[in-house]
């Protein structure tokens, strides 16, 4: 590791968009700690040697303590947690179980603050929180419908995310609330806009000109700044 070499945790990184950050981040030169719930074979075949793979479910709680422990050595420049569900997300929000709805909100908005929360003492000064939301989070935006306990989970994130920047601004922490353009993964369908390299390579440019920007900031892919 040279001295200048940046380090990010990308966490949720088996598959999708936290996957290609992670292919992203490596072809920058970065280091990069990457989560997986389960042994990611993507995530292992980019076999390089600034990769450090580790395994945690952010739903739980002793598993990321324990996480926690095995990187006590380790600073970052970025921690990204880029980890979310959409379980029955076009199904509208009184025809969706109840304990679905409330798994939806615990893996979108909960479980990210809580692993801000704990992974906080491990940023470097000058360095970001960034949470993967989405446009759909943003309340103002709302003029299609739809997606209604998944949108509902990114504006409690983007909310929780404004929280906690005010609750640590003394400490001067720079949260980055992330929209990465509607994308081309398990998740987006393969009917989206992009590709998971454009949305990716935004992400990374938006990330290295906002690095270390005290406050909270919600952007998109672009570096266009939306509307909460
Ligand atoms: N694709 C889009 O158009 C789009 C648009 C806006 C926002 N987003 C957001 O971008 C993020 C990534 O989405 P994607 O499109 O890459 O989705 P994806 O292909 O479905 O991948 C989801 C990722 O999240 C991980 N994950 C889910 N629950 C987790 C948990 N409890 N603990 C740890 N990891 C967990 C999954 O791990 P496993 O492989 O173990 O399941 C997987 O790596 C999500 O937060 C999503 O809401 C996506």
């Amino acid at each position: 590791m040279t001295q200048s070499q940046k380090h990010a945790l990308i966490v949720g990184a088996s598959r999708g968009l936290g996957l290609g950050l992670v292919e992203t981040f490596l072809a920058r030169g970065w280091r990069v700690t990457a989560t997986q719930r389960r042994p990611s074979p993507a995530l292992a075949g980019l076999g390089s040697e600034a990769l450090r793979v580790e395994t945690a479910d952010i739903d739980d709680d002793p598993g990321v303590t324990a996480l926690h422990d095995r990187l006590a050595s380790e600073r970052f420049d970025l921690i990204f947690v880029v980890a979310g569900v959409a379980t029955l997300a076009h199904d509208p929000a009184h025809a969706v179980p109840r304990d679905v709805a409330a798994q939806v909100y615990l893996t979108n908005a909960i479980s990210p603050i809580r692993f801000a929360e704990a992974f906080l003492d491990r940023l470097v000064p000058g360095g970001s929180i960034a949470l993967m939301s989405s446009i759909l989070g943003s309340v103002g935006l709302n003029e299609t419908g739809g997606w209604e306990t998944y949108r509902a989970s990114k504006a409690a994130l983007n909310t929780l995310a404004r929280s906690f920047e005010i609750r640590h601004r003394a400490e001067n922490v720079s949260v980055l609330i992330l929209h990465p353009g509607w994308v081309r993964t398990e998740m987006g369908g393969a009917e989206a806009d992009i590709d998971v390299a454009t949305s990716v390579t935004g992400l990374a440019d938006v990330i290295g000109a906002q690095l270390g920007r005290p406050g909270a900031h919600y952007l998109d892919y672009r570096g266009e700044t939306l509307a909460w």
